[in-house]
C-alpha cells in the first residue's frame, strides 16, 4: 500500500482496456478506491470482478456525453463522499493524412480527446473546489509535443490537452487542486486498432513493435498521485527507451 494513494477515491475514464484498465489494477493494489467508466460494459464488468469491486463502481460512460461524464463523477461522490483524483484517460488515435478527408474521424478525436477531457474537468471541479483539494490527471502524448505526417489531428487534440491542463493548473491554485499531464510514447494497448488508414496503420504497427507495457504508465500515475499533497507533479513525458521519435 502506498501512503498517499491508499484510501483515495480515483475516477478513471476509458477504463475498459489499455492504460486505464492497467492503472485501475495498479491503484487498487495500492489501496485506492476506483470508480471506472467506459462504453464497453462487458469489459468493465470483467475488470470489476477481477478486482472484487461492487457493481456500483463501474458505470457505462461515453465521454462525448457531458451528462454521462457528470454521472460517473457524481457516482464516486455518492458512493464515497468525495473524489480525490480524476484520470481523464479515454481517447482514440485514428491517424491519417489530411487529404484522406476522414472528417468523421477528425470530429471523433476532437469530441473524445478534447471535449471528453473538458467534460471530465467540468464534472470534477465543483466537487474538488468544495473539498478544497483533489487532482486532475489528463493524458496527452508524445504527440502533444511533436507532430508528424498523418498525426495532425491527433497531435492537435493532444496539444490541446496540454494547453487546457496548463490553464487549469494556474486557475485552481485557490482550492489546493493538483494537475498532472502524462504524455506517453508507444505503450502496448488497443490504441492503434483505431487506425483505419492502411498506410498509417502499417507504419504505426512498426513503431509499436517497440511498445512498452501499460504498467509503465500505471507506475507514472501512481508516482504523481503518491506524492505528498504539497508536491504537484505537473508533467511527465516518457517513452520506450528505444523510441527515437
Ligand atoms: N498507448 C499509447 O501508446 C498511448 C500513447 C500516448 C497517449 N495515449 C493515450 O492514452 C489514452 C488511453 O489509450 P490506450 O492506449 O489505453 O488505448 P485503448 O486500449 O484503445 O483504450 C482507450 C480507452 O478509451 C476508451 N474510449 C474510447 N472512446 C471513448 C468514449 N467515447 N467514451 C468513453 N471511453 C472511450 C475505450 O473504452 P470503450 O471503447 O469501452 O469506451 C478504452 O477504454 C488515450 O487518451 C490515448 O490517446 C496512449
Amino acid at each position: 500500500m502506498s501512503e498517499n494513494i491508499n484510501g483515495k477515491v480515483v475516477v478513471i475514464t476509458g477504463a475498459s482496456s489499455g492504460l486505464g484498465a492497467e492503472t485501475a489494477r495498479h491503484l487498487a493494489k495500492e489501496g485506492a478506491t476506483v470508480v471506472l467508466g467506459a462504453r464497453r460494459l462487458d469489459r468493465l464488468k470483467g475488470l470489476a470482478s477481477e478486482l472484487g469491486l461492487d457493481e456500483k463502481a463501474i458505470l457505462q460512460t461515453d465521454v462525448t456525453d457531458r451528462n454521462q461524464v457528470k454521472a460517473l463523477v457524481d457516482r464516486a461522490v455518492e458512493l464515497h463522499g468525495r473524489i480525490d483524483v480524476l484520470l481523464n484517460n479515454a481517447g482514440l488515435m485514428p491517424s491519417s493524412m489530411l487529404d484522406k478527408l476522414k472528417i468523421d474521424e477528425w470530429d471523433r478525436m476532437i469530441d473524445v480527446n478534447i471535449k471528453g477531457v473538458l467534460y471530465g474537468i467540468g464534472a470534477a471541479l465543483p466537487h474538488m473546489q468544495a473539498q478544497k483539494g483533489g487532482q486532475i490527471i489528463n493524458v496527452s502524448s508524445v504527440a502533444g509535443h511533436k507532430v508528424g505526417p498523418g498525426g495532425a489531428v491527433y497531435a492537435g487534440t493532444k496539444w490541446a490537452v496540454r494547453a487546457i491542463s496548463e490553464g487549469l493548473r494556474q486557475e485552481v491554485k485557490p482550492w489546493n487542486i493538483r494537475t498532472t499531464i502524462v504524455s506517453p510514447g508507444a505503450v502496448a494497448t488497443e490504441l492503434i486498432d483505431t487506425i483505419t488508414d492502411q498506410d498509417i496503420a502499417a507504419g504505426m504497427a512498426k513503431t509499436y513493435e517497440k511498445a512498452i507495457p501499460a504498467s509503465s504508465f500505471a507506475r507514472v500515475i501512481a508516482f504523481a498521485i503518491g506524492q505528498p499533497e504539497d508536491v504537484d507533479i505537473n508533467e511527465v513525458l516518457f517513452r520506450p527507451t528505444s523510441q527515437a521519435y
